[in-house]
């Protein structure tokens, strides 16, 4: 199917890094949100969605894993490409996949180069705080943007035993608050506060210029993002994130749609 790229977003309007800043510097809210191919990054342009995540949330949503561990380099840069062809101006971040970015700070150069170079990604994001610290400055020196992501982790999954919320013990708020300040120190352009307490994600927003955007973090991050597949309902009857809202329930339009055909197939009315 082609992918119309006409879109109501300011198209003529690349947005970048700089754009990010004035967001904050304007006080304006960040619109981020997940895509893994062109047709959904061109809807996601079209309705005005400056920043585009091609989260490693693919291995749940599109590529049928049970979590994001087993998504691979090569997965992610194949779907990273296809969300630039679809929406060309905006500000797509390529998510490293596990195991890509933790060896070491040469492997993680490399593969980091390899969604600007061959995806024509803006920037690429990656978990961790302090203990990512030498990659993410190598990053940010070498060129590279870079999107932080602390809180709560999917790629520790297993070490954690399971999602939860991070930070609501006093300890692990203030290491929160340490990683938020170390990512900014280190050049990060924006920084993903995954499932935090309201109160937290609140207040390491205003001690960083940098900007938050929010998942499960409440409303007071610079931004929001969100999985496509959680707002559009695309997981028919499947489990919703409790920070998620469902705009929409295209799963269960899509298998009303395919039952049709199947039955006017099967009666003879299609084709006419
Ligand atoms: O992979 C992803 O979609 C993410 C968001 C949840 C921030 O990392």
């Amino acid at each position: 199917m082609p992918v119309s790229l006409n879109t109501t977003m300011n198209t003529n309007q690349k947005i970048t890094v700089r754009t990010l800043r004035d967001y904050k510097a304007r006080g304006e809210n960040i619109l981020m949100l997940t895509a893994y191919d062109a047709c959904t990054a061109a809807w996601a342009e079209a309705a005005g969605v400056p920043t585009i995540l091609v989260g490693d949330s693919m291995g749940n949503t599109v590529l049928g894993y049970s979590n994001t561990i087993p998504v691979t380099l090569e997965e992610s840069l194949a779907h990273t490409a296809a969300v630039r062809r679809g929406a060309p101006n905006a500000f797509v971040i390529g998510d490293m996949p596990f195991l890509s970015y933790q060896v070491s700070v040469e492997e993680a150069v490399r593969n980091a180069g390899r969604y600007l170079k061959e995806c024509g990604a803006d920037a690429v994001k990656l978990e961790g705080g302090l203990a990512m610290l030498p990659v993410i400055e190598r990053l940010v020196t070498v060129g590279i943007p870079v999107v932080g992501h602390i809180g709560l982790l999917p790629q520790s999954v297993l070490k954690d035993g399971g999602y939860r919320l991070h930070g609501k013990a006093d300890d692990e708020a203030q290491a929160l608050v340490a990683d938020a300040k170390a990512l900014e120190k280190a050049g990060v352009c924006m920084m993903v506060l995954e499932g935090i307490p309201h109160e937290l994600a609140a207040s390491i927003t205003a001690q960083v210029a940098t900007p938050t955007i929010g998942i499960g973090a409440g409303p007071a991050t610079d931004g929001q993002v969100q999985v496509l597949a959680d707002l559009l309902g695309l997981n028919a009857g499947g489990f919703t994130p409790k920070h998620a809202k469902r705009y929409a329930e295209l799963g269960e339009t899509a298998i009303a749609a395919i039952r049709q055909y199947v039955s006017e197939v099967k009666n003879g009315d299609f084709p006419a």
